[in-house]
């Protein structure tokens, strides 16, 4: 497997992979392709034999505490639970410590169970300092993705660099 920084020519091929590869049916409007023009050094793709078998999207932020912001993240089904998404994290990780950042952040949609346990495994913890109400036991910040979008906002902080 090899990890690389995303394209816009891996656009197509990634607005295809996101409807089968997401249970979210928001997910195809999420990937703007902002992420693979603007901010294509904080974009990566995983290939295994010439072939996209996940991607991770995101960004820096600069308020007073720099942040790498993942903004989405997967890997092809037929390769779960195979390392793809934490090798991509790996990439991510390395390049927003270079870029001076002190911490990764995510916004989860409440209803996916399945990438907070992921979250959690790969050393995630909620942000309880911006959460503002808990929705079944987990706690969220109130619209945090607009109105009525509940998110479950998880950071990582990185060791510096
Ligand atoms: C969440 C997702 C990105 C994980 O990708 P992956 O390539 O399977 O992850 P990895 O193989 O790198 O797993 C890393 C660790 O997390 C664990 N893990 C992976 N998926 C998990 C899950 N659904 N529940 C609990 N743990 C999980 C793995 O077992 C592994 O643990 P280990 O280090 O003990 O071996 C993938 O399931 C996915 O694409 N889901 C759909 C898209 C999505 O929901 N993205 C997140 C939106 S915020």
């Amino acid at each position: 497997m090899i990890i690389r920084n995303a394209t816009p020519s891996d656009y197509g091929f990634l607005l295809q992979a996101v409807d089968t590869w997401w249970a979210d049916e928001d997910a195809h409007d999420q990937l703007d392709p902002l992420f693979v023009r603007q901010f294509s050094d904080t974009g990566f793709v995983a290939e295994e034999g010439g072939r996209v078998i996940g991607f991770l999207l995101g960004c820096t932020c600069y308020p007073d505490n720099p942040e790498g912001y993942i903004h989405m993240v997967a890997s092809d089904p037929c390769c779960r639970q195979q390392g793809v998404a934490s090798a991509l994290y790996g990439a991510f990780a390395a390049r927003v410590r270079q870029k001076g950042c002190s911490k990764l952040v995510i916004a989860i949609n409440p209803a996916n169970h399945q990438a907070i346990c992921f979250h959690l495994r790969l050393g995630f913890e909620h942000d309880r300092r911006v959460c503002d109400s808990e929705l079944d036991g987990i706690p969220v910040v109130s619209g945090y993705a607009g109105p009525g979008q509940d998110r479950v906002v998880m950071v990582k902080q990185l060791d510096p660099a």
